[in-house]
């Protein structure tokens, strides 16, 4: 789905809703954060694909590039300090400046309780919420400066209710990341910055495949009112909306993208 004034199939620069902002998508080369950063970059901003994975960082950021759209890739891992201060150092670089952060890298495992080790459920909460906390921590300092900034943090249905796969780890990660959205919000709504976050259901991407059989699949896509997955690019729409100027009013909050498998 595009939007924006329309000359012909191609969106102008001036119908463009993130014209001259600059992103970063942590998680950017594949799944949602892939599917995101190409919907930013279409509605006019310049991203930083930053992921883990140079190789798929580099491809993504490359396949942006090729469709003349700005993107750069940088190699980061959320959970490390340091890590994200180099990004957010590059990303300026780049840049000049940081107007979206896009906090999306994520992990999911479907260990239960029982047979759930300290090391993993710390390397998950160290990916789904002590990154985000680190991004946030590193970014927000360079939108006071400008009084501007979107940070939309996904989480997952799993954060307002409880994961249909991910085990306990998943989804205790998922709801502190809502509390995390609320608590940076209300600290920086007087600099111009919202803060909110996005909770999807099930995605078609690669975490959802390695992590279900086809048969598991087709059951959950059964159970949905929407008779479907969710695709990358409509986790996109949504962000993009966020981060437009049609979105201004709207901070702390947490927007349900499902297909109808939670309503509340
Ligand atoms: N796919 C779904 O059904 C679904 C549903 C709800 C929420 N989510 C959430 O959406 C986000 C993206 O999910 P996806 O399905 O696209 O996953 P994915 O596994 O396809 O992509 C995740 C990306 O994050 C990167 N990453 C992992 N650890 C990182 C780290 N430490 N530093 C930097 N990058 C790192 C990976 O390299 C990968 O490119 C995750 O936070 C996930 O929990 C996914």
């Amino acid at each position: 789905m595009t939007s924006g004034k329309k000359e012909g199939n191609k969106i102008s620069i001036e119908g463009r809703k993130l014209k001259g902002r600059v992103a970063i998508v942590t998680g950017g080369s594949r799944g949602i954060g892939r599917g995101i950063a190409f919907r930013l970059a279409e509605e006019g901003a310049r991203v930083l694909v930053a992921d883990i994975d140079s190789l798929n960082a580099k491809k993504a950021a490359e396949a942006l590039t090729e469709k003349h759209l700005e993107a750069v890739p940088v190699q980061v891992d959320i959970t490390k300090e340091r890590s994200v201060d180099e990004m957010v150092k590059i990303a300026l670089k780049a840049f000049k400046k940081i107007d979206i952060l896009i906090n999306n890298a994520g992990i999911m495992f479907r260990t239960r309780l029982q047979d759930l080790s300290l090391k993993e459920w710390e390397d998950i909460i160290k990916v789904n919420l002590t990154g985000p906390f680190l991004c946030s921590k590193a970014v927000i300092p360079f939108m006071k400066r400008n009084g501007y900034g979107r940070v939309v943090n996904i989480s997952s249905s799993a954060g307002r209710s409880v994961s249909t796969l991910g085990g306990a780890h998943y989804t205790a990660s998922k709801a502190g990341l809502l509390g995390l959205t609320r608590a940076v919000a209300k600290e920086t709504a007087p600099f111009g910055i919202t803060v909110n976050a996005v909770c999807p259901g099930l995605i078609d991407t690669q975490m959802a495949r390695d992590t279900t059989t086809k048969a598991e699949l087709n059951a959950f896509i059964d159970s949905f009112p929407i008779k479907r997955l969710g695709l990358p690019e409509e986790i996109g729409d949504l962000v993009v909306f966020l981060c437009s100027q049609k979105a201004t009013y709207i901070t702390g909050a947490s927007i349900d993208i499902n297909g109808g498998d939670l309503m509340i």
